[in-house]
């Protein structure tokens, strides 16, 4: 699920193309007709669906909606790649343990949406990246992969940016690949990758 330009969502379709992921993207589903994400998926020959928010009542209405959207594709996971709502503490309990997200910062530092921003701004000498499983909080879920970003003197956000999505890029088909195959534990919030 992608609200932007999807360039995680491309390192996955590349992923999943040359058979790394073990699986094939079924649907990429976003909340902004105009996501570039969506047109990623339909080169890669994949369904695009929008699923447009302004109708709904509630989050728990459009998050029933989204569900009822994804039920017919029989998912295994469900990959948040900056789709930027929340979603509800019933569309959570619904994918517990399959829906995970990427985080452009070293959580629990930098949680929100300018995590790079605002690392920069700390001062911090190393950012990084993590992918967790996503849990009823934002940005709090157990972590499955993290990878350290240095952040180098004279850096802007728009170079740091460029590096975070490197290794962005890199980091989140490993560790849907991790999950898919079953490699990971979870226990109370810890993951342990065999
Ligand atoms: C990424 O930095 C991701 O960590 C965050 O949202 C951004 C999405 O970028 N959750 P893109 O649409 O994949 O280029």
């Amino acid at each position: 699920m992608c609200s932007g330009r999807g360039t995680n969502l491309q390192a996955i379709l590349d992923a999943a193309r040359r058979g790394r992921l073990g699986a094939r993207v079924a649907v990429v589903v976003s909340d902004r007709r105009r996501a570039y994400a969506l047109t990623r998926a339909r080169r890669a020959g994949v369904e695009a669906r929008v699923l447009d928010p302004r109708p709904y009542r509630s989050r728990a209405a459009y998050d029933r909606a989204l569900a009822r959207l994804l039920a017919p594709y029989r998912v295994r996971l469900v990959c948040l790649a900056g789709f930027m709502r929340i979603l509800s503490p019933g569309f959570v309990r619904r994918y517990a343990g399959r829906l995970l997200n990427i985080h452009p910062a070293l959580l629990p530092a930098f949680p929100g949406a300018r995590a790079v921003r605002d690392a920069l701004a700390w001062g911090a000498k190393v950012t990084g990246v993590t992918v967790h499983f996503v849990d009823a909080q934002v940005d709090h879920g157990p972590i499955i992969a993290q990878a350290a970003v240095p952040i180098r003197r004279g850096d802007t956000e728009a170079r740091l940016l460029a590096r975070v999505h490197r290794v962005e890029h890199r980091l989140y088909p490993e560790a849907i690949r991790l999950v898919l195959t079953g490699r990971t534990r979870l226990a109370g919030r810890r993951v342990t990758v065999r």
